[in-house]
């Protein structure tokens, strides 16, 4: 069940091939794919051949095969894990039923937007790295971007499966809809509002990974824990690639951090513009990015009170990351969280229904995993002698949604006045001219083994090929 078949169109390990319809209606949206791909998928790259993995088994051991291939040729495919033996719904008001390995009828229309939201973030994120690959900082990175697009790709393809297979007609025209939506698109815009900001440069593509990505991985762990099988084999898969992305973001800023450091400890300052006089980023700039991006992704949870939230859990269709983990009913009644709210001008802890507030439990996990980075990345700095930390904001800091979102709240965690928040806004978030500092390091590096000035070599290369390797071979 786990081998996946190549031999096939549709590379995939679901026994596509007795379904004829469905294979019929996926041969279908496939050219509509290859088309998007061809127009939003990476800039000027398409006949080079990229040093991927691709998946050849959903075993955890040995899943990934690497070879060079042309971007449009990535075999992208439908696999899911295994099917567990009599799996039970395990949390909601279904808990303890068998899982579900068709829709429920009365749970259609929730389950149908929860894919659709989620399968519009795996586009979504491959049209806001389109142009990075024309200033990548060396061919190790370029092909770690394309590696993180093909997979993001590979996203849709699962979630556009299950509105196939599982959604009838409006499963398809959503699917379409999936290949319309335009991330930052004015009349058409992806469904989130993360992804529809630019990722204008590569320290906005590694936040993007490290933060953004993560909030992917949350919520692919929320959906493998669902009711709906079908749904929660095909996440539990993504996530085994998600992980790489993760990766790609820490690594990266680490690296960042560590060429800053070898030169503010060469030239002897701290003073940031001594520091981008050599042609770095000074941590300051990475501090104000870190911000941004922390701020705009755990928006991406929704709002801190949701009845959508409990419904979701209530009904089974969305669990708790690491739901089965945890040591409780599985039904959350009569049980209480504590959410930030504002009396007075002033942040104060509210206690409120569990069930309500499982978009802030699922928020305050991810705060908590995101932070253990910012952590290592800190230890980058305190090696290199240097006292500078970097912190993640305050959780009120620049929000956009739910209660929040009415207040101006500095990084460290005061209520401020909106003239107080406009005066030090440069202070805290990236402006225009720290963009433009950014954009204007960014340089394409092409030969194998060489780095832009502003980041170190990485540790190690891809699947233990030296960092050196021809990762690209551009045609
Ligand atoms: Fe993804
Ligand atoms: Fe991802």
């Amino acid at each position: 069940m786990s081998g996946i078949d190549y031999a096939e169109k549709i590379p995939n390990n679901v026994n596509l091939s007795e379904d004829k319809t469905l294979q019929r209606a996926l041969e279908h949206w496939q050219p509509n794919y290859i088309d998007w791909w061809k127009d939003m998928g990476p800039d000027g790259s398409q006949d080079f051949d990229v040093y991927l993995r691709t998946a050849i088994s959903v075993d955890p051991q040995g899943w990934a095969q690497f070879g060079h291939v042309k971007m449009p040729d990535y075999r992208w495919g439908i696999f899911l894990n295994p099917r567990e033996a009599d799996r039970k719904v395990g949390f909601g008001e279904h808990k303890g039923e068998a899982a579900w390995q068709d829709v429920p009828g009365e749970h259609r229309a929730n389950l149908r937007r929860i894919i659709v939201t989620q399968g519009d973030t795996e586009p979504a994120s491959v049209e806001q790295q389109r142009h990075l690959g024309l200033t990548a900082p060396s061919q190790y990175d370029l092909r770690n971007l394309f590696q993180v697009n093909v997979e993001e790709g590979r996203h849709l393809w699962a979630m556009v499966y299950l509105l196939h297979k599982h959604f009838g007609r409006d499963g398809r025209e959503e699917a379409e809809a999936l290949l319309e939506r335009r991330s930052g698109d004015q009349d058409n815009p992806r469904i989130l509002g993360a992804f529809n900001e630019k990722t204008p440069d590569w320290l906005a593509f590694y936040m993007f990974t490290y933060f953004t990505d993560r909030d992917g991985k949350f919520q692919l762990c929320a959906l493998a824990e669902s009711g709906f099988d079908p749904l929660a084999r095909t996440t539990k898969f993504m996530l085994t690639e998600e992980a790489h992305h993760m990766f790609v973001g820490e690594s990266g800023i680490s690296r960042v951090i560590q060429r800053t450091c070898e030169v503010m400890n060469r030239i002897k300052s701290d003073d940031p513009a001594k520091v981008r006089a050599e042609g770095v980023v000074d941590l300051q700039t990475l501090q104000r990015y870190l911000n941004f991006h922390f701020s705009v992704t755990i928006d991406l949870f929704g709002a801190d009170e949701s009845s959508n939230a409990a419904i979701f859990y209530n009904s089974g269709l969305k669990g708790r990351f690491e739901e089965t983990k945890r040591d409780d009913d599985h039904q959350l009644h009569g049980r209480h969280y504590t959410v930030l709210g504002v009396k007075e001008g002033k942040l104060v802890e509210r206690e409120v229904p569990m069930l309500n507030a499982l978009n802030e439990v699922l928020r305050d996990d991810y705060i908590r995993d995101s932070i253990g980075g910012v952590n290592r990345w800190n230890k980058v700095i305190e090696k290199a002698g240097i006292p500078f930390r970097l912190q993640a904001p305050h959780k009120a800091f620049n929000r956009k949604i739910g209660t929040l979102s009415g207040v101006k709240v500095s990084p460290d965690g005061r209520v401020v006045s909106e003239a107080e928040f406009a005066q030090h806004e440069k202070a805290w978030l990236p402006s225009a001219e720290d963009r433009a500092f950014v954009a204007s390091l960014m340089g394409r590096v092409v030969e194998p083994g060489k780095f832009a000035n502003w980041i170190a070599p990485p540790v190690m290369g891809v699947n233990r090929q030296p960092v050196d390797f021809e990762y690209i071979r551009f045609n």
